[in-house]
């Protein structure tokens, strides 16, 4: 096990490349299933995620090559073993992406249920619901879901609430099923639309991305296409508030600023002095103290839950009183007890927290949850006087590539070491 030990109180300057999305490579990856040919993928983050992901397909049968420009070409075009076993589906519940395109181009699957983790129960009724519709037979029994089909068939797939990955299961399962699939109060995270981009160089016939509405035309066959990963607008957006919390001046270049127009919006409310470019963000903090800032998470275009751990630690040192709601999941406050440990001020009533934001934090020991959690943590102590130690960082790692080189890049002074 390894703990990451931070000596804290430097302001961050400099410039970081932000890496490929993690969130956009999870659904990318099990398209594959769908095609008949390789992809090639490139820009993909190194992540733990992403190697369980290679893991669960190779399991399956699929083949994979690391080619010397780092792209990965992934060949799930002939599947032996149409299972996605608990051993490695308990380590990452996104492995429910391959219920669709194995049943699109399998008509089977055997999946163990995702069970929930630290932040919520994360249900998938809302995956297995709409496949169903699609003329899937699906059973729950002994932890897996069981699914078969004679073929899917495209129909009006109306989901009550947002869901990232249920949109994606049914967007990747419409791409092989007869006739038109509509998807109503479909996600619109960026990294849904990087997977309409993919799936459309595979010949898939896709309208819609970006709006509520994703429109699929079933097609027969889906070919092999080469793909660029878009940028983590979630690990940018912790760079950026990295620089926020510290004082410092940092840019984050590799990255869409596009993607993450609500984060920025909040970080000038924040008092940040912010210079975009087509695919580079600037934020300046320099010699100023952050000023509280009000947030409520929200689907895409809002503000992302998976920014506002982040916001809390930031909001922890900030000048004022603040809010942050978290309407997306039931538990994400986990890092809340750990940043009272370092002498912030927060209270949490229901699904919001206040925050009372005070002139600095204190290092201590602590361990961290769940990744986002876990990131907030980080930022605290980079911000904190004295040291910090988190323990369990393979939370971190799940979703946060070179995150001690990153950071020590911009004058962290952040140790990973055994214990
Ligand atoms: C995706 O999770 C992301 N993961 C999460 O990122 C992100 O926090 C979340 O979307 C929200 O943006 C990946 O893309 C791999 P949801 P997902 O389905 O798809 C409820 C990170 O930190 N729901 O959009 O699992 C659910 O409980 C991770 O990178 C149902 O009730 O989230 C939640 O309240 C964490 N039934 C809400 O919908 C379902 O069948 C939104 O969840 C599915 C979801």
């Amino acid at each position: 096990m390894y703990k990451l030990v931070i000596q804290g109180g430097t302001p961050l300057n400099g410039e970081i490349k932000a890496s490929g999305s993690k969130n956009a490579a999870l659904p990318i990856f099990f398209s594959s299933i769908l095609a008949d040919e390789p992809l090639k993928l490139s820009n993909t983050p190194q992540l733990s995620d992403i190697s369980t992901t290679l893991r669960l397909l190779m399991d399956m049968g699929a083949h994979f090559i690391l080619e010397a420009d780092s792209s990965i070409l992934i060949d799930s075009s002939n599947l032996t073993n149409l299972v996605a076993d608990y051993s490695l589906v308990k380590t990452m519940r996104a492995s429910i992406l391959s219920l669709g395109p194995m049943l699109a181009k399998y008509k089977e699957a055997k999946i163990s249920l995702p069970g929930g983790c630290a932040i919520g129960t994360r249900p998938v009724d809302l995956h297995l619901k709409a496949l169903e519709k699609m003329g899937a037979k699906i059973e729950v029994k002994n932890g897996y879901i069981y699914a078969s089909t004679k073929k899917l068939v495209g129909c009006q797939i109306n989901f009550d609430l947002v869901s990232v990955t249920a949109t994606e299961n049914v967007l990747m399962a419409a791409t092989l099923a007869d006739g038109v699939t509509t998807i109503n109060n479909a996600a619109q995270e960026p990294e849904v639309t990087d997977l309409v981009y993919c799936l459309r160089k595979m010949g898939a016939k896709i309208s819609g991305e970006n709006t509520s509405t994703l429109i699929i035309e079933g097609v027969d066959r889906l070919n092999g296409a080469e793909y660029n990963i878009c940028p983590d607008r979630i690990e940018a957006g912790t760079y950026l508030v990295a620089a926020a919390i510290t004082g410092g001046c940092i840019t984050v270049k590799n990255i869409q600023p596009d993607a993450m127009r609500a984060v920025i919006g909040k970080l000038i409310e924040a008092g940040a002095d912010i210079q975009t470019n087509e695919n580079s963000v600037k934020l300046d903090m320099k010699g100023r103290r952050p000023k509280a800032v009000n947030i409520r998470t929200s689907p895409h275009p809002n503000f992302p839950t998976d920014m506002q751990a982040q916001f809390v630690a930031l909001n922890a040192i900030a000048q004022g009183i603040s809010t942050v709601t978290e309407t997306i999941f039931e538990n994400r406050f986990m890092h809340v007890p750990e940043l009272c440990r370092m002498g912030a001020d927060l209270k949490l009533e229901g699904n919001t927290v206040v925050c009372k934001g005070v002139k600095s934090l204190s290092g201590a020991n602590l361990m961290a949850t769940d990744l986002r959690a876990s990131a907030s943590l980080v930022l605290a102590g980079v911000a904190a006087q004295g040291t910090t130690t988190i323990e369990r960082v393979y939370h971190l790692d799940r979703g946060y590539e070179s995150i001690e080189e990153k950071f020590n890049m911009l004058g962290a002074n952040i140790e990973r070491v055994q214990h």
